[in-house]
């Protein structure tokens, strides 16, 4: 069945409280000429992730978002899996930052259990992927998912000020940047939540 479209001029709420996130989904947004705003700014609260998926926590958010408002929402839900930890942090990734969001120490605590199973002595780096799952959700209770992900190795140290959560530890295969040091513009050109973006695109926008 095709999926509903968004009309241009539209508003869609963005169901995110990370800045990080907020910035990169209104850069894809952008030149797709709809009138987004945040869940935030509308007073939408967070709703506690209790799925153990990408996509149950993202269909969760973005119906919280849709029924809250009355208006179409689109969430993310995303995370860093290391293939040497079982996918961890996977759905858990902001979650390993603690309450403070403290992602230095989060990146630490993926460096040191990496470091218990020898996992930096792995030539290239160990391997570890980004993926993320975009709902698009209605306030009738119908729902989207698309999903993206990026393949790489991680890095210690982490390397770059830019972007956001683990991007200075993550090298994309074939880059010598890390998404903490490439602009904003090459990171939508390959990243799991740029690719996700574009199936959504594909399917929900006319
Ligand atoms: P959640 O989807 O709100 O549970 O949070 C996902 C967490 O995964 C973020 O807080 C980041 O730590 C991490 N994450 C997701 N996407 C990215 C990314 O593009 N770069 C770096 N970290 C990311």
């Amino acid at each position: 069945m095709p999926e509903r479209k968004l009309l241009s001029g539209g508003r869609l709420v963005v169901a995110s409280h990370n800045p990080g996130k907020l910035r990169e989904i209104a850069d894809l947004v952008a030149p797709y000429g709809l009138d987004t705003v945040s869940a935030g700014v509308l007073g939408v609260s967070e709703p506690e992730e209790t799925e153990t998926t990408f996509a149950g926590n993202a269909r969760l958010k973005a119906l919280h978002s849709a029924r809250a408002t009355g208006l179409p929402a689109l969430s993310d839900d995303s995370g860093l899996e290391v293939a040497l930890l079982g996918g961890d942090p996977g759905v858990y990734s902001a979650r390993w930052a603690g309450p403070s969001k403290d992602f230095a120490a989060a990146m630490r605590k993926v460096h040191d259990a990496l470091d218990q199973r020898n996992g930096w002595q792995k030539d290239g780096g160990p391997e570890a992927n980004f993926t993320a799952a975009l709902c698009l959700a209605w306030p009738d209770g119908e729902t989207a998912v698309f999903e993206g992900k990026v393949f790489g190795r991680l890095v210690w140290p982490p390397r770059g000020g830019r972007g956001f959560g683990y991007d200075p530890m993550f090298l994309a295969d074939g880059e010598t940047e890390t998404f903490g040091e490439m602009e904003p513009g090459q990171k939508h050109a390959i990243s799991h939540r740029a690719r996700a973006f574009r199936l959504f695109v594909a399917a929900c926008l006319s």
